[in-house]
């Protein structure tokens, strides 16, 4: 594992506690915390592309899974096995917590999205949502999510968008190129010993990404988020820039 990778490891094993509590402060002690999957219904960006045939019996990974929100609720959908990889253990404890919560079938496996201790060929369908952003080499993240999906299998791979990262809401400007950004380090707290470093790629060259490890992209959503899609601009404190950019990029490809 590279410098980086530990480095970033390293901050997630610090911030976990705080990530995974922002997820339940909305959840009264009577509720079960919020678990979304990419394949609900009302998946962020709208209706969804029309390329999986249902989810339920699929055999499913997700890959960067963090505190498990995805990988639970594909569970409670019906996909079946359920596996989810991060390479952060404090983020799995809380992962596990959240399957033993609702009581659903899942495994919780400690590895890196590069070089995944999974088998060839294993899965109908992987998801990755807001994570291969941090990882330094994305071309061998795209080939081993192509790897342990079976030929016909399907990614849904989702990032933050570049534009969203670069641009300053309230002066309306980029703090940083487009199309030539460096790796950015960000701060999470003070009192924590790492930085967490995050690669804002270009949509075209995530595009490329995918096709170059083997898969055809079917569709692209670009989203806004979620107070956005459920709010009107006056209801909210978000600068209106907002409104007028994409969060996330969301790709749908089919392993070839
Ligand atoms: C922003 S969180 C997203 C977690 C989850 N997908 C979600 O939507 O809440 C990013 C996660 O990616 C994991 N991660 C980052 N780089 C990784 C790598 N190279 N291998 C495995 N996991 C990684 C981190 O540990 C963290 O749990």
């Amino acid at each position: 594992m590279s410098d980086l990778h530990q480095s970033n490891r390293r901050l997630w094993n610090e911030w976990s506690d705080e990530f995974q509590a922002i997820w339940r402060s909305d959840t009264d002690e009577d509720e079960l915390p919020p678990a979304p999957s990419p394949f609900a219904e009302d998946a962020p960006g709208g209706a969804q592309p029309q390329i999986l045939d249902g989810i339920e019996g699929k055999a499913y990974v997700e890959l960067g899974c963090g505190g498990g929100q995805g990988s639970v609720g594909t569970a409670e959908l019906g996909a079946d096995p359920v596996v989810g990889v991060d390479f952060s253990g404090d983020q799995l404890q809380y992962a596990r917590e959240l399957r033993d919560e609702y009581g659903v079938d899942a495994q919780f496996v400690q590895g890196d999205v590069t070089d995944l201790p999974l088998p060839d060929d294993r899965f109908d369908v992987a998801s990755s949502e807001a994570a291969f952003q941090m990882v330094p080499a994305i071309d061998r993240a795209f080939a081993e999510a192509h790897r342990v999906l079976r030929e016909g299998g399907v990614f849904v791979f989702s990032v933050m968008h570049p534009l969203h990262e670069a641009l300053d809401p309230e002066t309306r400007t980029l703090e940083e190129s487009y199309v030539d950004a460096g790796p950015r380090e960000i701060e999470i707290r003070e009192e924590y010993e790492e930085l967490l470093t995050v690669f804002d790629r270009p949509v075209a060259e995530l595009h490329n990404g995918l096709v170059d490890a083997g898969f055809e992209v079917r569709r692209l959503l670009e989203h806004h988020n979620h107070e956005v899609e459920q709010n009107e601009p006056e209801e909210s404190d978000s600068p209106d820039v907002m409104w007028e950019i994409p969060q996330s990029v969301r790709f749908w490809a089919v392993a070839r």
